[in-house]
């Protein structure tokens, strides 16, 4: 089924988000027409300034915990993209608003595409359902333990979405994203993430700051990449119904991802700090993307040096522009704020 394509009408909750965001210029692209459902509490309209500018863009302001909204923003669409949630970090602060939006919401949204009968659902879910895991690397088979509520309320989600595809044949796909980084990534309060963190202090010649010893891992892929794939999946008739998981297949240690960052950003006399661990950190996270590019012969285009090349060059023009901004990061950011 053929969704990026002129003509068709998408619609992308969460799409003023980092990973959202990169889906709504790909779709563009594409000549599709893309509704953005999102209430900015994370999301930011500058966002979506390129996507503004193609006149293919409609961006509903609203919340997905009301049923009406999900009713109204499903109408004519083509392709759902279910993005909007809150992240892990906000779940150790907030448990039931980060249920409430994440399992419920998400409920409030399959209920609406099976109203209306849309033809394509992706639920995008989240790598953090596998929790600690202990055979590596995790296929789609993997034990799903997650550690957090967020990790919890992700898989929620994934159930009630299988469910509706059994039920009442809802044309449903599960989505499992790694750990995303890129332009646009967040740095500040309790959605800020390790890389743009690394780098905003790097470049403001501060140490990297990582909790724990540094031997966690996890599997970064370069979000323009993340995007495509979601493409690719949406279309692929053959997942219809299934899971797939989505990253690059690469298991970087925290502490050799500071040394990276260091690196790119000409910063390589900083060392490291160490803070006790974060609560729920899932020690490794690790890709067998095989069944992804088995579907759809998806692959990874961008390597880390690249990606991380591009990510600093972003950062670096956001720095000098306003270097307040480091002061929106929050250092503990699981914390209520
Ligand atoms: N970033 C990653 O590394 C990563 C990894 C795995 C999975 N994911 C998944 O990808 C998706 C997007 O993540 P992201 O990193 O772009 O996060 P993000 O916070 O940038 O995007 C989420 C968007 O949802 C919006 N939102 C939150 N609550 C809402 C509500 N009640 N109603 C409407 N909109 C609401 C926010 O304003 C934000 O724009 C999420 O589903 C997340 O679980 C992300």
């Amino acid at each position: 089924m053929e969704i990026a394509r002129q003509g068709s009408r998408v619609l992308v909750t969460g799409g003023a988000g980092f990973i959202g965001s990169h889906l709504v210029d790909r779709l563009v692209a594409s000549g599709a027409r893309v509704t953005v459902l999102d209430n900015f509490c994370n999301g930011r309209m500058e966002n979506l300034t390129a996507a503004r500018e193609t006149g293919l863009l409609d961006v509903i302001r609203a919340d997905i915990t009301d049923p009406g909204v999900c009713r109204d923003a499903v109408r004519d669409q083509m392709a759902v993209f279910h993005l909007a949630c809150l992240g892990v970090r906000h779940s150790l602060h907030d448990p039931a608003e980060n249920h409430r939006v994440n399992a419920t919401g998400t409920l409030h949204l399959l209920e609406a595409a099976r109203d209306a009968g849309i033809p394509r659902f992706v639920y995008v879910s989240s790598s953090e359902v596998y929790g600690t895991a202990l055979a590596f690397p995790l296929t789609e088979q993997s034990t799903t333990w997650p550690n957090t509520v967020y990790g919890a309320s992700k898989l929620a989600g994934e159930h009630y979405a299988a469910a509706y595809h059994i039920c009442y044949g809802t044309p449903v796909i599960r989505v499992r994203p790694f750990n995303n980084y890129g332009p646009r990534a967040h740095f500040e309060g309790d959605s800020g993430e390790v890389i743009p963190r690394f780098i905003l202090r790097a470049l403001a010649g501060l140490p990297p700051v990582i909790f724990g010893d540094g031997s966690n891992t996890r599997d970064f892929l370069f979000v323009r990449d993340c995007a495509d794939a979601l493409v690719r999946i949406a279309e692929c008739d053959a997942l219809v119904g299934d899971i797939v998981n989505l990253g690059y297949g690469e298991e970087i240690a925290i502490g050799a991802l500071a040394r990276m960052v260091l690196t790119a950003t000409g910063r390589e006399h900083l060392v490291p700090v160490h803070e006790a661990e974060r609560p729920g950190d899932v020690p490794r996270l690790w890709v067998d993307a095989a069944k992804l590019s088995g579907a759809c012969g998806w692959r990874p285009r961008t390597d880390a040096a690249e990606g991380l090349r591009q990510t600093v060059a972003y950062y670096r023009e956001l720095y000098a522009a306003d270097p307040a901004c480091l002061e929106r990061i929050q250092a503990r950011n699981w914390e209520a704020p």
